[in-house]
């Protein structure tokens, strides 16, 4: 460790990076997406028959017919609570069942009355409060209207396929050879590399484009490691949707990683829209910006007659019935708040999860442990929570220990609780092979593992060698592995320890793109390629029911890296195995603003980089930059050298101890947010457009300066960390520097204060016991602090209680009234008070010391 101390201050890191992009699949490469993309725009060869109509007070539904080779489906659209559409399609009398994703939304979505205001022959509109759907039989296609505009319009350009179950041609059929001409050759067994797909139901594809007239630009689908906003994909390849482990994955690029969220919201200053694409298979998205281009510009002003802007998108699944939901907005936050009402919400955390957490690939045993945690300590750096790899294993066997690096884990837990820590290990779905392994036993036994095509249980190459994949999809399996959880189970663990489920996409070293071969076949008879993408989510959930049933009166802490819609009610995500790079450090807040808007809040990047080493410069930054996003963990991998925080020169470490006290300063407000994310539905974190900024003031949270909105440069040393509060809001931070957040919970509170160019501002709090589910039976204090007419005032909010020590201890306020003189204070306990005031240099803020009184208790402070 000391060594370290004499490495150069500046050293450039020596890894090269790059992705085997042969390891994965192009839309060239993939014959559904081949099919599905190669398909041009042109007038549909769909048809509605609006003669023969059912109509309920929620839905109509009605036959849709491919008039080319005369399929027939059932269409429905119905009204969703909330200003939601929701189209169905399936096959009328289908050879097989099509999959719906069983995890995705958070229950059946509630509907909404719908009424039908004008039907003929060739269409029908449907009227839902101020949304309207018209759909028209021929061709097919479906606009939607806010009020009067017309705000998106599903296949109009034709691009609507469904790919209808049927039986494979026999070779001695006479139109055999017409029928060879037609058909892709990779639609009824596809090879990639050396792996086969024998397709035994055929092609099953289906896709649908949907246009924003109006739209300027398009957000959502995640996960890439690409820019907020959606590029066109014309001449490149289209976002990939397929959880995937992509080894040293690169940025800037629509390749599939580990998450897929197949939501879409498209923008413009006048409206926003959603679209939901609810399919767990492989799917691939094209974008077209009308800005980008001018092909598409033509074909959407014959749809929408106008010159205006629009985007496009083209989505491809490979199988799976289309379910489809339209968002209608009117802005960006009803559009996310309609998918989170969809989809649901992450519950609120315990507070420590929004601490600083410490990982690596590996902690060598249970002394590193002890000794990691002691030397955050000497160096007065806090740390909550510690965490342990695969290695911990005995030979990556989950659910075991090391005998000779952890042999007593029960004594290593408590060594890191008696200091207010907390512990995570990680969890993988893969299951080691081996004989006399009591999890591999059981699963043989009692038929849990994910099977190959001919019912063989599925072997596949991982972590521990030879392994196989427990089958979530089986309910008795995840009777089986939430009880794994169980403390007499996993023997060394407490309601102190969390868990960390990796490798969930699943990764399989040996298989097809590093995953499980599409053809193999889950519990009901779904084939993977029918799931995929929802397999991390159900393993999420199996460790969800375990850690709920082990510790019914906590809530549980999951990181998983495999996500899908709906994830965000059972986990946090991370962005996976980044790089010590600065182009990584960037796009974390791209990727990790766009999972926000896909719902899921709980997001982070491995801190300094997973692959390679930072130089001290990129790793500074790093924590710096970490501060503000929403999980905030270090991590490296098992080749990095140690870069604990606390191993660098004193103004390394005085740098990054700055900021992680900043970190611990506003978890009052992190834990405020993830609060109000339970409620409403808002994200945690928000990208510029989200809140309109045309008009707010920004303050320099260090030095008290205003910005005002548009762009500015502003000149940064490496002391410096870019934050503002906007003009407007009050924040209430705990200023006081402790080892962990644990032993924070009774400190007193700073309210600072940032005024808007109207002298007012506002901010909420939210106080409870950090850990228990008590805040759902109104044991919390909800707070909201008003500053308007020289007076500062708070509040509770809702009709609870939750008796705190917690106090107020100051109050800071930026851009303050001249001439104050000092400040009183009025409440219920302590009557009257007249408080210490006293200016900043320059007079940039105000200081109130010591207003006293407990957080509980409304109170109003007025200058004088
Ligand atoms: C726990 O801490 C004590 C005191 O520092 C130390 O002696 C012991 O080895 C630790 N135990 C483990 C399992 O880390």
């Amino acid at each position: 460790m000391a060594l370290l101390r004499f490495i150069p201050v500046l050293y450039v890191a020596s890894c090269t990076l790059a992705v085997v992009k042969e390891n994965f699949k192009s839309c060239e490469q993939s014959s559904f997406c081949r099919r599905l993309r190669g398909f041009k725009p042109e007038i549909s060869h769909y048809e509605l028959d609006l003669s023969d109509i059912q109509l309920t007070d929620n839905a109509v539904e009605t036959k849709l017919t491919n008039f080319e080779d005369n399929s027939h489906f059932k269409i429905s659209l119905s009204a969703v609570h909330g200003d939601i559409f929701r189209i169905q399609v399936d096959e009328l009398m289908g050879l097989y069942p099509r999959y719906r994703p069983q995890y995705a939304l958070n229950g059946e979505p509630q509907a909404a009355k719908l009424s039908v205001v004008d039907k003929s022959k060739d269409h029908i509109t449907l009227q839902y409060s101020d949304n309207k759907a018209t759909l028209h039989a021929k061709p097919f296609k479906v606009e939607f209207f806010k009020g009067d505009s017309l705000v998106a319009v599903l296949n109009s350009r034709g691009l609507f396929h469904f790919e209808h179950y049927r039986t494979k041609p026999s070779e001695n059929e006479n139109n055999e050879v017409e029928q060879q001409k037609k058909e892709d050759p990779g639609a009824w067994e596809e090879n990639f590399k050396s792996h086969h797909d024998s397709k035994p139901k055929g092609p099953s594809g289906v896709a649908v484009d949907i246009t924003f007239p109006g739209a300027m630009r398009a957000y959502g689908l995640p996960e890439h490691a690409d820019k907020l906003p959606l590029r066109s994909t014309n001449g490149g390849e289209p976002y990939r949707l397929y959880n995937l482990d992509v080894f040293e994955y690169e940025i800037d690029s629509t390749m599939a990683i580990y998450g897929a969220v197949p939501v879409i919201y498209a923008h413009s200053p006048k409206h926003t829209v959603g679209f939901f694409w609810h399919n767990a298979a492989e799917t691939w998205v094209d974008i077209t910006n009308s800005k980008d281009g001018n092909v598409m510009s033509s074909l959407v002003n014959l749809v929408s007659g106008t010159q205006e802007h629009s985007v496009s998108a083209h989505f491809m699944s490979e199988s799976g019935v289309m379910d489809m939901f339209v968002l209608m907005g009117p802005k960006p936050r009803d559009v996310v708040k309609q998918y989170a009402s969809l989809t649901g919400v992450a519950p609120l955390p315990q507070y420590f999860t929004l601490a600083y957490h410490q990982c690596r690939w590996n902690y060598n045993d249970q002394d590193d442990v002890t000794n990691v945690v002691a030397h955050f300590d000497i160096n007065n750096m806090p740390v909550d929570i510690m965490w342990l790899d695969i290695e911990y294993t005995d030979g990556k066997k989950y659910f075991t220990w090391d005998p000779v690096k952890f042999s007593n884990p029960e004594q290593m837990v408590n060594n890191l609780t008696s200091t207010g820590r907390k512990l995570v290990v990680i969890i993988d779905p893969h299951i080691k092979r081996e004989a006399g392994y009591f999890l591999h036993e059981d699963s043989l036994a009692n038929d849990y593992y994910v099977k190959n095509k001919d019912g063989s249980v599925y072997e596949g190459w991982c972590w521990p060698g030879s392994s196989s994949y427990l089958d979530f999809y089986n309910p008795k399996v995840v009777d089986y592995y939430k009880g794994l959880y169980a403390f007499d189970k996993f023997k060394g663990t407490s309601d102190d320890v969390y868990i960390w489920n990796d490798m969930n996409e699943p990764s399989v070293f040996n298989g097809p793109e590093i995953t499980m071969p599409k053809d193999c076949i889950h519990h009901g008879g779904w084939e993977h390629r029918d799931v995929h993408n929802e397999y991390a989510l159900t393993h999420t959930v199996g460790t969800f029911k375990g850690l709920t049933e082990r510790s019914p009166t906590r809530r549980p802490f999951i990181l998983t890296r495999g996500h899908f819609a709906g994830s965000q009610r059972f986990a946090a995500v991370w962005t996976g195995d980044n790089a010590a790079d600065w182009s990584h450090l960037a796009i974390s807040y791209a990727m990790c603003a766009s999972e926000a808007l896909g719902g899921i809040s709980f997001c982070g990047a491995d801190i300094g980089g997973f692959f390679g080493n930072p130089d001290v410069e990129l790793l500074q930054r790093w924590y710096q930059a970490a501060v503000w996003l929403p999980f905030m963990r270090a991590h490296a991998h098992i080749d990095t050298r140690r870069r604990e925080p606390y191993l660098f020169s004193e103004d390394v470490k005085n740098r990054i101890r700055i900021a992680l006290r900043l970190r611990y300063a506003h978890l009052p407000l992190w834990y405020t947010l993830f609060f109000e994310h339970e409620i409403t539905g808002e994200p945690v974190i928000r990208p510029l457009f989200y809140e309109f900024p045309e008009d707010s003031e920004w303050y320099d949270i260090e030095d008290f300066k205003i910005y005002n909105g548009g762009s500015h440069n502003i000149p940064v040393s490496l002391d410096k960390i870019l934050a503002f509060y906007r003009g407007g809001s009050i924040i209430a931070r705990k200023d006081r520097p402790r080892r962990a957040s644990s032993l924070m919970h009774n400190d007193p509170f700073t309210l600072y204060v940032a005024l808007d160019n109207k002298q007012t501002a506002s901010g909420t709090l939210f106080v409870d016991d950090h850990a228990s589910f008590e805040y759902r039976s109104k044991k919390y204090l909800y707070l909201h602090f008003k500053y308007a007419d020289n007076t500062l005032t708070s509040n509770l909010i809702d009709k609870t209680d939750y008796p705190t020590k917690e106090w107020v201890e100051r109050v800071v306020i930026f851009k303050p009234p001249p001439g104050v003189k000092g400040a009183k204070l009025t409440s219920k306990t302590l009557g009257s008070v007249d408080l210490e005031t006293s200016y900043t240099s320059e007079n940039k803020a105000l200081v109130i010391r010591k207003p006293g009184v407990n957080i509980r208790e409304p109170f109003s402070i007025k200058l004088y």
